[in-house]
């Protein structure tokens, strides 16, 4: 394609995200080696369940000077002077984590929080500043010196907004967040959930300081050659550069030196698109999770990265990962550090989870039900492990409203944005496990559209809907979903939501799509360290059976069977789960207990994911 033509693709492609775009703050990305300042650490608080410092006594929303209001500071003058909030270090709460796990009180509390934090900073007069947040649960709306920013819905995905020039001072700066984490029957997720509410500011919470002009936003994605057999001799490499400020003739020089690229790109508006070629690539692979540092410079601005290059697809029976066949190995996971009981957010919280998965033979792994955080995404890149991302759409959501659709896009725009770059994410899920209408698959393929919209580079799935029954011998999965999306994703529980695991014996699986077919959640409960026989319900033994029947019934899956993660990693919190003996607040699935203990079932998938490794090693 000449490069008249590939000007005007960008420009649909640009036209076409602009009219699908949510408006809101462009989302900057790269965050961890901007200039700035975090404001991560303690932070002061008030309890409101009441909205006290939202609404005065008749329910009106307070006026931004009104001295009671929660977003301003409550400085007593004197001493017969009335005030009735106040912020306090006798009062404090961690940033980032949830609350819930903070303050014993809070282990249930939905309701609003206001957070405070006093900061200086050098301002200067030639930079733009920014308050980032990676995430807050569920609802946030941010004052700075008592005055507000704006609002986010959403509890997983980055956030910021532009600070204009003459709100920040040198010295005592004070951010003001309200944090409302109420599940609302019009949110996604919506009211019903089986995982817990953790509320508060969950992510990293940054300064950002920017020149006037600089980068906000890049892209790198390999095309794919036209044949991988033959020998590759150039590498084509398709990018765009997303800028603030006046970049006309500006240029950014683009570097990755292992690839002795040094590339100047003209700029040609706030949005540039461009193409190199890069020979002897070294693909980057699960057994070979190759990065190259990446770094971009525009006048000084610099962002460094470091990016995997690969391809994914699924074509007819088969996903391809650089043009060969793979299987996936996976496991799902929740986003929760259970022997603390506590939200994942941190290098070591991603190192631990991705840790497990490792050791249990993934070279998979599916992020459920929401958005992670950006540095599990990032360790999965290194570490070699393919991830699922997913928007919490999920079940019950109200597919009829067109505002809902609006929330749950934008969450796709803030997933996609900040992880376009990740050589390891290679399936953007919109989904799980919806209940099948019309107006359901419309949305979810509204979904769909949209996230090809943004990104052509990987594979778009949900997990589909199936009906289990014991009668049936041949199970079909023929969710019409199942038309839109490149990987016929389904979950299934025979075995414990039906029938016994010996109906995996006689239990065959097909679909009516001419596609690649994966098991995005199997599973049985058991409470660790409970043994008895296998037929006695929430035993290691039951779920060992469990286990062990499915893996017999894998290995007579049709031929586009081409993956699996079960449901889950590790037990994790939900107020759904209150059998008195058993569960007491946890999902007893985990293949780990809630103390980070193998169950028996943990060593069955283990042995059936060696045995796939060793044979996929033999045909090398
Ligand atoms: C569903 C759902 C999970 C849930 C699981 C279960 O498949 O996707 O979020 O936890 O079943 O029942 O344990």
């Amino acid at each position: 394609m000449n490069s008249s033509i590939k000007k005007i693709a960008f420009c649909v492609f640009l036209a076409l995200l602009t009219a699908t775009t949510v408006a809101q703050t462009p989302l900057l990305t790269n965050i961890h080696n901007r200039a700035g300042l975090s404001l991560n650490g303690d932070w002061q608080y008030i309890v409101d369940p009441y909205e006290t410092g939202f609404y005065d006594y008749r329910f009106k929303e307070r006026k931004e000077s009104d001295g009671e209001a929660f977003w301003n500071i409550a400085i007593q003058k004197n001493k017969t002077e009335r005030k009735e909030h106040g912020y306090s270090d006798k009062y404090v709460l961690k940033v980032p984590g949830d609350w819930n796990h903070q303050k014993p009180e809070f282990l249930f509390y939905e309701g609003t929080i206001w957070y405070k934090k006093s900061f200086d900073y050098q301002v200067k007069a030639n930079k733009t500043y920014y308050i980032y947040f990676g995430a807050v649960n569920y609802k946030a709306d941010v004052y700075l010196n008592g005055k507000k920013l704006g609002s986010h819905n959403g509890g997983f995905t980055p956030f910021n907004f532009k600070i204009p020039a003459d709100y920040l001072k040198e010295k005592d700066n004070f951010i003001v967040v309200k944090v409302d984490n109420k599940r609302g029957a019009n949110e996604v997720p919506t009211l019903n959930t089986d995982w817990w509410n953790y509320g508060g500011i969950t992510r990293e919470v940054k300064l950002v300081e920017l020149p006037e002009t600089s980068i906000r936003d890049f892209s790198l994605q390999l095309q794919k050659p036209k044949d991988f057999n033959k020998s590759v001799k150039n590498y084509t490499v398709n990018g765009w550069i997303r800028t603030n400020g006046i970049t006309e003739n500006k240029t950014v020089k683009l570097e990755i030196p292992e690839l002795k690229v040094n590339t100047p790109i003209k700029l040609t508006g706030d949005s540039t698109f461009f193409t190199i070629t890069v020979s002897k690539l070294n693909l980057w692979t699960p057994e070979n999770p190759k990065l190259y540092a990446v770094k971009l410079n525009l006048e000084e601005n610099i962002i460094e990265d470091r990016i995997g290059f690969r391809t994914i697809e699924a074509n007819k029976k088969e996903v391809l990962l650089n043009g060969k066949p793979i299987f996936m190995r996976g496991i799902s996971i929740h986003g929760e550090i259970p022997n603390e009981i506590r939200r994942a957010y941190s290098k070591e919280d991603a190192m631990h989870l991705l840790g497990q998965a490792k050791e249990l033979g993934c070279n998979m792994v599916r992020l459920a039900h929401y958005p992670h955080d950006e540095s599990i995404t990032r360790l999965a890149d290194s570490l070699g492990l393919m991830v699922w991302s997913e928007i919490p759409v999920y079940w019950t959501i109200n597919f009829g409203s067109k505002e809902v659709l609006k929330k749950a896009k934008q969450q796709l725009h803030e997933m996609i944005d900040r992880d376009r770059n990740r050589a390891s994410i290679i399936i953007w899920s919109v989904g799980n496990e919806t209940p099948i209408s019309p107006v359901r698959t419309e949305f979810m393929r509204s979904l769909i559209n949209e996230t090809k919209t943004l990104d052509q580079s990987r594979m778009v799935s949900a997990a589909l809907e199936i009906k289990i029954s014991n009668s049936l011998d041949t199970i079909v999965v023929d969710d019409p979903l199942g038309a839109y999306v490149d990987l016929v994703a389904f979950n299934e529980y025979l075995g414990w939501y039906g029938g016994l695991p010996s109906q995996c014996k006689k239990t065959n699986w097909k679909t009516i799509y001419n596609k690649p077919l994966f098991i995005s959640e199997t599973g049985a409960g058991a409470k660790g360290g409970f043994t008895s026989d296998s037929l006695t319900r929430f035993s290691e033994d039951y779920q060992e059976w469990f286990y062990k029947e499915q893996v017999e019934m894998l290995k007579r899956m049709p031929d586009n069977f081409v993956g699996i993660s079960p449901w889950v990693l590790n037990d994790f919190r939900s107020p759904k789960r209150n059998n008195p003996t058993y569960q007491e607040g946890w999902n007893r699935k985990g293949l780990y207990d809630n103390l980070g203990n193998k169950k028996k079932a943990f060593y069955v998938l283990q042995k059936y994911y060696n045995e796939i490794k060793s044979a996929e090693k033999s045909k090398e």
